[in-house]
């Protein structure tokens, strides 16, 4: 650290790419570095970012003593080991999801958090979307009501994709499916039941043993809410969605049928003087604020795609599509890097990561036992 500023490195530029900007503008990053096996592919965003540093490799950005933190956006099966070596070396880790694919895996980076005493982050894009914000309002104002039930979903077809993700269970990805359910439960899952759905061509189960396509499955949270959940990663035509549906006594929530829809809000009219069966309802289609102005100025402008008007953050949302995954980045750049500052646990921090990976890593589990109920442990 260097006058209350932090050094950072991104490791891996794939879908990392995106957060080079975010990181290299963010006002309490004093330096800035990025790594990435293909050389080439860091020597291109190098010739954007004149002041960023290039890294080779992990190995010399952990015996590099100037770094304070590391955001990690290599592949799955890396994600663990990677994040252990990290807070092992005294570095702050943020990693992309999923944390693991094992609960071992898991009790890991458990353990090199505590012994580091460093701080580990998930960077879970749906829990900063503009759909989450809204409908996290909508809960805590009140209006919805009492939250009756909650519903996920990530549908995508991941085929050509790299190739560790040939057939990998669905819920070993399930993250986007069950973080916002976690998140707005205000509880954590105890118990999980799931089922497999379909079947997988058998070359894409040669790597993960993996006979579904699909995994559904139903959560219990600790504080007796229930939800329900879908994974759908292989032969299975639907549009992409990472999806979120929230049921409350007054109002729900419910997303498009896309992933770029707007979502719909009904209203149940608990006054009405009831005539027929049933309270009358009223469903509008409603418009995502951006969710900028928490964030320091500079980066406002990561919070929309397309064209930034500085003068009014709002309506540049309006008039271009939304930032990558729903104006998300920036907020998780800057939730990990203030938590450091102030020294505090991020929100998304090892024990909700936990939450969050294990609840996927379970729901395989039942699915392969025909859809017995599986205890997630309590990091
Ligand atoms: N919404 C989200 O949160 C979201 C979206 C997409 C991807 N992801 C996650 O991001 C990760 C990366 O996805 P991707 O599509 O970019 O994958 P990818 O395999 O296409 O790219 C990974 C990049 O990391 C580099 N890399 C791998 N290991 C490295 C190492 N040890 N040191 C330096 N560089 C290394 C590779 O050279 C490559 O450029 C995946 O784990 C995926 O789960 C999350």
């Amino acid at each position: 650290m260097k006058n209350g500023k932090m050094k950072a490195v991104l490791v891996g530029l794939g879908f990392g790419g995106a957060f080079v900007p975010i990181w290299n503008d963010h006002p309490d990053v004093y330096a800035f570095g990025i790594c990435d096996l293909d050389a080439g592919r860091a020597e291109e965003f190098a010739k954007n970012y004149p002041d960023v540093q290039i890294y080779r490799d992990l190995d010399m950005v952990l015996s590099d003593e100037s770094v304070d933190a590391v955001h990690l956006v290599t592949c799955i099966p890396d994600h663990a080991g990677q994040t252990v070596a990290v807070l092992n070396a005294g570095k702050h880790c943020a990693c992309t999801v999923p944390m693991a694919t094992s609960l071992e895996d898991i009790r890991a980076i458990f353990q090199a958090v505590r012994k580091s005493g460093k701080k580990y982050m998930m960077m879970e894009t749906t829990l900063y979307t503009y759909q989450y914000f809204y409908v996290k309002q909508m809960l805590e104002s009140g209006e919805m009501g009492k939250l009756q039930f909650m519903r996920g979903s990530h549908y995508q077809d991941m085929e050509n994709w790299p190739r560790y993700w040939n057939g990998l269970p669905p819920f070993w990805y399930g993250t986007h499916a069950i973080a916002p359910l976690i998140g707005l439960s205000g509880s954590r899952v105890d118990r999980v039941s799931c089922l497999g759905s379909g079947t997988m061509r058998t070359d894409l189960m040669k790597t993960y043993g993996n006979p579904f396509p699909v995994e559904t499955a139903h959560l219990h949270f600790a504080n007796g809410l229930a939800a329900e959940t879908t994974r759908s990663l292989f032969e299975t035509a639907r549009i992409y969605k990472e999806g979120l549906a929230v049921f409350g006594s007054h109002k729900s929530f419910e997303w498009g049928f896309a992933d770029w829809d707007n979502p719909i809000v009904t209203t149940l009219d608990n006054d009405a003087e009831v005539a027929g069966r049933g309270l009358p309802t009223r469903c509008e289609v409603v418009e995502m604020p951006n969710y900028y102005s928490d964030l320091p100025e500079a980066l406002w402008k990561y919070t929309v795609g397309g064209q930034y008007d500085a003068t009014n953050p709002q309506e540049s949302l309006k008039k271009g599509a939304g930032a990558g995954h729903h104006g998300s980045h920036s907020h998780l750049v800057n939730e990990f890097v203030r938590s450091i500052i102030d020294d505090r646990k991020p929100w998304i921090d090892e024990v909700f990561a936990a939450n969050i990976t294990a609840a996927g890593i379970c729901a395989h589990e039942s699915a392969l036992r025909d859809g017995e109920w599986v205890t997630v442990p309590e990091f």
